[in-house]
């Protein structure tokens, strides 16, 4: 059984002018230990879908499932903190947070404590490969590829099985970017983790198990 499944689900923006139906009855599983990447040009309906899966939203139709459970029904906060984690383009750590402790923050959100987050942000970091040399800094001092592994890491240390990466190398430079995709790549072959990757990048998407096209708001498979 998947991890998640999206059961024919729309939705649409309103504004006082007119509604964009930007997610037209996509349905979509999603597997542990597989990468899914998601193509299509820009305003197709992309992040819309991952901000779906995110429960950042609720779908207008249609149902959202994870491990077989409507996430209507999950207690929503910890669905998107322990559950699903989305990786954006611009990073998004706290910026007068050092490396560790932007890992730390959220395992203390949820009540681990001091020291025992500490070990596990230090694993975290340390699989994205990020040494102690890098903890004290704060995100400026680090490359866009170092930032995006630091969030990654942060995804990482709180647990979840999912991981929703919207255009991750959107700004890095290439080199950058390949290790940040090999990395998403290896934590779902090894780490069991079921990995989407947004991108327009079709060198990106030829790496993953399944490549969809979002147009227009549908979604299909390559
Ligand atoms: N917050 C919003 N309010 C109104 N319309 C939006 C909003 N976010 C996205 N849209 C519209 O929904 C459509 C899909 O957008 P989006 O999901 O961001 O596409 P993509 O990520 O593929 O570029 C676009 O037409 C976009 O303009
Ligand atoms: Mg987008």
């Amino acid at each position: 059984m998947g991890l998640l499944k999206v059961e024919n689900v729309s939705y649409s923006y309103q504004s006082q002018y007119q509604k964009v139906e930007a997610v037209r009855n996509v349905s979509l599983e999603l597997e542990q230990g597989k990468v899914y990447a998601i193509i299509g040009k820009s305003g197709s309906g992309k992040s819309t879908l991952l901000t779906l899966m995110a429960g950042l939203a609720f779908p207008e139709e249609g149902d959202i499932l994870y491990g077989g459970e409507s996430i209507r029904s999950l207690k929503l906060e910890e669905y998107r903190r322990d559950k699903a984690s989305v990786i954006y383009q611009t990073f998004n750590l706290f910026p007068l947070m050092t490396v560790i402790e932007n890992v730390i923050y959220p395992l203390e959100l949820k009540g681990v404590k001091h020291s025992n987050a500490r070990d596990i942000a230090k694993k975290h970091l340390e699989s994205v490969g990020l040494g102690e040399e890098y903890y004290r800094r704060f995100p400026n001092m680090l490359s866009g590829g170092e930032r995006q592994r630091v969030a990654i890491a942060r995804a990482l240390a709180t647990g979840s099985k999912l991981m929703l990466a919207d255009e991750p190398t959107g700004n890095l430079d290439v080199a950058n970017g390949d290790l940040v995709v090999k990395l998403l790549i290896d934590l779902a072959h090894k780490d069991n983790l079921a990995v989407v990757i947004v991108t327009h990048d079709l060198s990106i998407a030829k790496k993953a198990d399944l490549v969809f096209e979002m147009q227009d708001g549908r979604l299909t498979q390559m």
